[in-house]
Parts: C-alpha cells; structure tokens; sequence
C-alpha cells in the first residue's frame, strides 16, 4: 500500500457505509465527540481499533446502535430503570451499561459481564448505523489519554500518517463525551462519567437516586486520572498573576470574561453548555501555538460544570511520561 497515505476527508455516508461493510475502521461523527468506528461483529476491526488508539485491552468499548431492536443481540430486556432512560434520553448524549448476554464478545466488554450501550443524535451517525444494519463500536477518536475530537480536523491531526477515513459531521453540538450510568439488577443506579446530562436529570426520570462512584460491581476503567490531556501543560488557576499576565508563553481560557494578556486567550463563555462545546476544539487550537504553558481560569461548579471540571481536572492532572511542549 501506499505508503505516505494518511487520513483523509470523506462527505458521503454511503461511503462511510461502504468502509466499514468491508471491515474497515474509520472516523465518525457524534453529537459529543467523533467517534473512531468498526462494526461491533469483526474481532479484527475491533482489535485494529485498540492498536490505533494505543489503548489498553483492559478498558471496553461503548456499542452504538440505532434504534431500540438493535440492543437485542446485547442485552435481555431493559429492566423498567433503564426503559425509562432510554425514553427520555436516547437518542442522545447518555450511555447506559447493562447486563451483557453471554455470546457478547468480552473482546468488546474488556472481560466483563457487561456491556456499554449508545443510541447517539448525530443524524449521520444514525444513518450510517441503520444503513450497515449492524451495532458499531466506537470509542472517542483521539489516541489514548489525549482530547477528543469534536471536528475532523481534530482526528487528522492526531492519526496525521494512518490510513484512516473520517467522516466529516461538522462541529460536534454536545462537544464533551456522554454520561455513562450504569443500571444493573438489585443495584443503585451509578453515575460512571458525568457530562452534561446530570445525575439529578436522571435521577428525575429514573425515580431513584443516581449515586457518584462505580461502586463494587462496576468497573469504567476508561477514567484513568491523566486523560483529555493535550501536549501543552494545562494548569487550572484561580486568579491570575500580574508576571503570568505578561508573559506570551501562558495562553488561557476563561469562562464569561474578558482578560487583557500578552499571551493568546479564548473565552468559553459563562454557559456550560456553551463552554463544553468550545472546551476540546480550545485545547486542541491552544495546543498549536507552542505554549509553555495554558492556564484554564476556574469555571463556576454545579450542575452540567461538574461535567466540564471533570475534564479540566484530568486534562491538568500530573503527567507521569515525559511529553513535552513540542518544537
Ligand atoms: O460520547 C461518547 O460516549 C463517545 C462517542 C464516540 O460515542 N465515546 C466515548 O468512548 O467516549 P470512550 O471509549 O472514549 O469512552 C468510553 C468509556 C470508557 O471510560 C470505558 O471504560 C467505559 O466507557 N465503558 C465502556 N464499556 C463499559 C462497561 N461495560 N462498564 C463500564 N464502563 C464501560
Ligand atoms: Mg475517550
């Protein structure tokens, strides 16, 4: 094959369609983030996955369906718990983990007894789905530990050298990954990853409370502490000092205000949803300007916030390897 191939745009759902009917993986569009793709029924496509995010075997993949038949091959009928959900929220920015069938490949699940279920809003998405016929797996489109991407470009950069398609969607609306709840038999229902769909909203649908944490049956392995990281450091920062302020090597992003610096600033607004679509596509812009360093000023806390400081917390989190700022 030709070598100096690497990613390349593609417009057409057909097409899309046509890639991973043969078994290829390639790049599609969610509302949260895109998505890095292969039918859920091809152990190679899925394993080629793995190998290109450089994510480790341990940590399982979320099934992306398109109606609510599509579930039938992974998981017996939905208790009442997670029928209401689904109701309400699908097709939409909500993963539930559910009891997975036997046949269900572990491949998939990472070992365990249960399995990641989606039903995403991104028309494209849906019609690509519908179109195969078959369930998709599909984890965020960003090598291991780095920012999701919530435009194509994002997924270029970051896979610039593979052979890799990506289905371009335009900006993802949502732009922060979807919340994983987990409802399982005889189990309190458990928020696995916030995001803007909030604990208490499921909780109102639901009719029980939805606990933090993952509890003594439930693994989310994905949530490893470094994550969402792009190569420039982040720090997140209270009140900005008067030496930062003037030093051009700082970049920063502030929530709803305006900050004369000498260093580049982006402002995400005072809105969380509105700061959670702009936050990746600012980190991955931000990571382009070879920056010592980018200080993130402390959005408020609350609600569809907790979602945002979940991220900026692990984009912030102390970096064990030695990535540096780049040339
Ligand atoms: O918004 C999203 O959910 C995006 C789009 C593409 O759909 N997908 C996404 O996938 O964020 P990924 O692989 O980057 O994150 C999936 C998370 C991981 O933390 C993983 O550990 C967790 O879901 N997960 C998957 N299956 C699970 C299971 N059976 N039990 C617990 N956690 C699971
Ligand atoms: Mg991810």
């Amino acid at each position: 094959m030709f070598s100096g191939a690497g990613p390349q745009l593609i417009v057409r759902v057909e097409e899309a369609v046509a890639r991973l009917r043969a078994g290829q993986v390639l790049a599609l569009p969610t509302e949260t983030v895109y998505g890095l793709a292969a039918r859920a029924d091809r152990p190679e496509a899925v394993d080629r996955i793995f190998a290109l995010k450089g994510r480790p075997a341990t940590n399982p993949l979320i099934v992306h369906v398109a109606d609510l038949t599509m579930l039938e091959p992974w998981t017996a009928a939905l208790e009442p718990r997670a029928r209401k959900l689904a109701q309400a929220f699908w097709p939409g920015p909500l993963t539930l983990v559910l009891p997975a069938r036997e046949e269900v490949s572990r491949r998939i699940t990472a070992g365990q007894a249960t399995v990641a279920l989606r039903l995403p809003g991104h028309p494209m998405m849906q019609e690509v789905i519908r179109a195969l016929g078959v369930a998709v797996v599909a984890p965020s489109a960003n090598r291991s530990t780095r920012v999701s991407p919530t435009r194509a470009v994002h997924v270029l950069d970051q896979f610039s050298g593979e052979d890799l398609a990506v289905l371009d969607g335009g900006a993802c609306a949502v732009g922060l990954e979807s919340t994983i709840v987990a409802v399982l038999p005889d189990e309190t229902l458990r928020l696995l990853r916030p995001g803007l769909l909030t604990a208490p909203a499921l909780a109102a649908v639901a009719g029980e409370p939805v606990l933090e944490g993952d509890g003594a049956l439930v693994r989310a392995p994905g949530q490893l502490s470094l994550h969402y990281a792009p190569n420039v450091p982040v720090r997140l920062v209270e009140t900005p000092t008067e030496s930062d302020l003037r030093d051009s090597g700082v970049g920063w992003l502030t929530p709803g205000l305006a900050l004369s610096a000498t260093g580049p600033v982006q402002d995400l607004g005072s809105d969380a949803v509105t700061y959670a679509r702009a936050l990746y596509d600012a980190l991955h812009t931000m990571d382009g300007k070879g920056l010592r360093v980018l200080h993130v000023l402390m959005p408020p806390r609350g609600g569809a916030w907790d979602a945002v400081h979940d991220r900026l917390r692990r984009a912030a989190a102390p970096r064990k390897d030695s990535r540096s700022a780049g040339p």
